[in-house]
């Protein structure tokens, strides 16, 4: 340990074919310490080969507006209470909507649901299009044919860097069978039986 209290030991030696990117520690210049350091890009990178699935969350604004967007951070998190999490960048042009909207809908997507994928990330159109939604009790705009649903008020918003996490406190679910769409390495894929 040195005398800024940054631990210098060496790090752990590298398996094959494995390549180590540090996060950078600067110097009391500034300048940075390690020759190759971690930038947003290879994080994002990084954080891509943790497999996920893909979902859908709608809330409807104060002004009646149906919102939608395409989302791979749900998570669970409690099972009593019933809790899940789920974020949403601090950029994003709906970022204000959701992060005010009292109760919000997560769907998650079958693997048939490619489009419905594409679509909520659409910044030039309606991104609801022709899909007749139907609305919760609380008024969420719900759209059908998903693999699960999980109906929801907003528990808790926690800031966390450049993103906002949601955490929500699940009302209601719905679950029809079927096999999940996949998200890997910046990719829309699909779960294939092992043999
Ligand atoms: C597979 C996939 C997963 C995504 N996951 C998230 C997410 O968890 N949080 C988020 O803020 N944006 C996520 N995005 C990006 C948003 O869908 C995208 O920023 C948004 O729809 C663009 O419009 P906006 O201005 O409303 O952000 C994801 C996009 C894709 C394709």
């Amino acid at each position: 340990m040195t005398q800024d209290g940054r631990d210098r030991s060496p790090p752990a030696p590298l398996a094959t074919g494995e390549t180590l990117i540090e996060a950078a520690q600067h110097t009391a210049s500034g300048a940075s310490t390690v020759p190759q350091t971690l930038d947003a890009l290879r994080l994002r990178s990084a954080f891509g080969l943790f497999p996920t699935g893909v979902a859908v969350v709608t809330a409807r604004g104060s002004d009646g507006a149906r919102l939608g967007m395409t989302i791979n951070s749900l998570s669970s998190l409690s099972l009593d209470p019933a809790l899940l999490t789920w974020n949403i960048a601090r950029r994003s042009r709906n970022h204000e909507v959701f992060t005010r909207a009292r109760h919000f809908a997560i769907h998650v997507l079958g693997q048939d649901q490619a489009a419905l994928c594409k679509a909520f990330v659409m910044t030039d159109q309606d991104r609801f299009g022709q899909i007749a939604t139907t609305d919760s009790v609380e008024g969420v705009p719900l759209i059908p044919g998903c693999l699960a649903r999980f109906e929801c008020r907003t528990h808790q918003l926690v800031e966390g860097g450049d993103h906002t996490l949601v955490v929500g406190q699940v009302l209601r679910i719905a679950e029809q069978p079927g096999q999940p769409l996949v998200f890997f390495r910046g990719q829309l894929g699909q779960l294939a039986p092992r043999d």
